[in-house]
């Protein structure tokens, strides 16, 4: 049985990644989208939404449009130098025809998850406001969902947008306390997996053997990408973070997971956003999520390449 699976999202450009993933996949039944800012603004990650949805011809998707700023802190911003000042770098697909759905996302997911209990399950790839706002306003949604799985956090490995933090978390650490310590089933897929997950140009290239918009999209949505790991983080490549997420569907046994009990710091100072996970039982506190704590990165990039291949076939390229 397909996993039904909706996504919580700021894309970005390995967002959109996500989204072509999970439509290649046979085992996955993507159900809806819901935007939030933070890669980019809510305007752009909406539209942004809805434009590669129909790029892939997957416009009956519903997308709702989610909140505007985090919890507590102002918007970073800083996504746009990793994405480009679009959020998809140099690709140029034209306006959505397609439209939002009229329902906020908070209440969209609420809806949604209410309806039918424990039958979906819910990936949060961008800061962690719509998700936190939903356990708040309706709390009966957190027996509700499946599974949360969550792209963000960097437990042994450093962070991506302060030395210590994780951009998603960092962005809305505060959303993040909410989720985290909500008691909603989470899985956790932080740095120190993802950035074992690098697409190569080599592997763009061998996607743009054939000739398919797909094709195009991934190359021209990754260049910018690439150039921006390679002039700051000194490799030749870019993560696949937030694919990853959906290794929890078609590739479990390519993840490293352990039960531990983590949190998040939202005291202020240098720390704040940083995610921690209590390896020594120090705290004497239940674990409350799964965290990939290592993947065979190359197998899981190879298996996202031989699914945009599947993509382009299906789709007639
Ligand atoms: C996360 O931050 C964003 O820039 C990416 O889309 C991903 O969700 C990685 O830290
Ligand atoms: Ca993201």
């Amino acid at each position: 049985m397909k996993k039904r699976i909706i996504i919580d999202t700021d894309p970005g450009v390995d967002d959109a990644l996500t989204f072509l993933l999970a439509l290649a996949s046979p085992e996955i039944q993507l159900e809806a989208l819901t935007t939030v800012q933070g890669n980019v603004t809510l305007e752009k990650a909406t539209r942004n939404a809805l434009s590669v949805l129909e790029m892939a011809h997957a416009a009956h998707i519903p997308v709702a449009r989610g909140c505007s700023h985090p919890l507590v802190k102002s918007p970073h911003a800083s996504g746009e130098a990793v994405h480009g000042s679009s959020g998809m770098g140099h690709t140029d697909l034209p306006d959505p025809t397609s439209s939002i759905v009229e329902t906020h996302a908070i209440d969209y997911l609420i809806e949604r998850f209410l309806a039918e209990p424990k039958q979906i399950s819910l990936f949060a790839i961008g800061p962690l406001t719509n998700v936190a706002l939903a356990i708040r306003k309706e709390p009966r949604i957190v027996e509700a969902i499946q599974e949360l799985v969550i792209m963000g956090g960097a437990i042994r490995s450093g962070g991506n947008v302060s030395p210590l933090a994780e951009f998603n978390i960092h962005e809305d650490p505060h959303a993040a306390h909410v989720v985290f310590h909500s008691g909603i089933p989470i899985t956790l897929i932080p740095l120190d997996a993802t950035y074992k997950c690098l697409l190569t140009s080599a592997d763009v290239e061998r996607l743009n053997k054939i000739d398919s918009p797909i094709a195009r999209f991934v190359r021209d949505a990754t260049a910018q990408y690439m150039e921006f790991y390679l002039k700051y983080e000194g490799f030749k490549g870019c993560a696949l973070h937030d694919p990853l997420t959906l290794a929890t569907i078609i590739a479990p046994e390519l993840l490293t997971l352990e039960e531990h009990y983590v949190s998040v710091d939202i005291s202020g100072g240098v720390s704040t956003g940083k995610t921690y996970a209590d390896f020594m039982k120090v705290a004497k506190k239940p674990a409350n999520m799964k965290v990939a704590l290592d993947v065979k990165g190359r197998e899981f990039v190879e298996l996202f390449v031989e699914r945009m291949e599947r993509l382009m076939s299906l789709r007639g390229a």
